[in-house]
């Protein structure tokens, strides 16, 4: 498959000194490993009706996403003193469809833990996940956000200092629809049209809500998957609990965010700390030019003005 995937229409990213290689396949780019992964989930994943997809773009609130899911599923098991939490990062609590797919299928034999990741496009989910109406929560979060993040992680884990690295560039690329999984405007288009549909089976959720109404959204998240808070739960403080646990506080402060390392084992290793940068809304204000405001603004609203979504 690492042939035909080289064969794939293909981007050099230059502001990144040439160190990251972007392929498009399907309508979306994405590193060749994770492509791959995504053709062969496609080509044999079975989904169970009771697995629970977590999905999104990159940089739009994923590990949050992963960790208030994580915490709500295992709170019978752990609380906030004992969860592997802290310290294990949360995108190793759950399995990533386009890598860990013998780690899901050995859940599938072994466990009833449903949960899953992905940040595939609604359009290339696998057939099975689809027919068998599993529920499917996404996250997405404001695009000029998105972009600084998206900056940042790329910048950090090809190891390129700030000088080296033109914003102005990385803006140029995002904005001509190539970035990891990308046009992201793209991405969130596939799983809102999809959740009009299926409502009952996709929860859509909004990075800068959930900052707002903690608990209103991790409430309905809870209720969404299958796993209510019950009134003693509620009292007991169990959902502020779990809010504090998943905080941005309190995950980049723990050891293994701080200094641990990301599938070690792997080609693709990165530091947990970088999954962990500002987690501020509006920090976009301290990178954008005008011009730049004005681009982006008039894109979404030509590619999203339709849905209503306040990007
Ligand atoms: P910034 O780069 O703006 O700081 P993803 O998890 O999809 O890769 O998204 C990364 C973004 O989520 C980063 O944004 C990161 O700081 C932020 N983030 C990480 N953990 C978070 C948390 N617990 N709560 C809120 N935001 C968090």
């Amino acid at each position: 498959m690492e042939e035909t995937i080289k064969t794939f229409p293909q981007h050099t990213c230059s502001w990144l000194k040439g160190k990251l290689t972007l392929y498009k396949n399907q309508d979306f780019w994405n590193v060749r490993e994770f492509h791959e992964g995504g053709i062969m989930a496609q080509q044999s994943f079975e989904a169970r009706p009771s697995d629970v997809f977590v999905c999104s773009a990159p940089k739009t609130g994923t590990v949050w996403l992963k960790a208030l899911a994580f915490a709500i599923i295992t709170r019978e098991k752990y609380d906030e003193s004992t969860s592997p939490l802290l310290t294990t990062m949360p995108h190793e609590c759950i399995p990533l469809l386009e890598k860990d797919l013998e780690q899901i299928e050995e859940n599938h034999k072994n466990s009833c833990f449903p949960l899953v990741a992905t940040h595939l496009p609604y359009n290339s989910l696998p057939e099975s996940i689809l027919s068998s109406n599993c529920k499917i929560v996404y996250i997405y979060r404001n695009i000029k956000d998105v972009i600084v993040s998206h900056y940042h992680f790329l910048r950090e884990a090809n190891k390129l200092p700030l000088e080296d690295a033109p914003f102005e560039e990385a803006f140029d690329e995002f904005y001509e629809g190539v970035s990891w999984y990308g046009p992201y405007w793209d991405h969130i288009l596939g799983y809102w049209k999809a959740s009009l549909e299926r409502p009952e089976i996709i929860l859509f959720l909004k990075y800068e809500d959930m900052k707002k109404d903690p608990t209103g959204n991790v409430k309905k998240l809870a209720e969404f998957i299958g796993f209510p808070f019950t009134y003693e739960e509620e009292k007991a403080g169990v959902i502020e609990n779990i809010i504090k646990l998943c905080s941005f506080e309190k995950l980049s402060n723990l050891e293994v965010n701080k200094s641990g390392k990301h599938r070690a084992e792997d080609v693709n290793v990165a530091e947990n700390r970088i999954y962990f940068r500002k987690a501020k809304d509006g920090d976009w204000k301290n990178y954008f030019t005008d011009e730049m405001i004005e681009k982006i603004d008039k894109l979404i609203d030509e590619k999203l003005g339709a849905t209503g979504l306040v990007l």
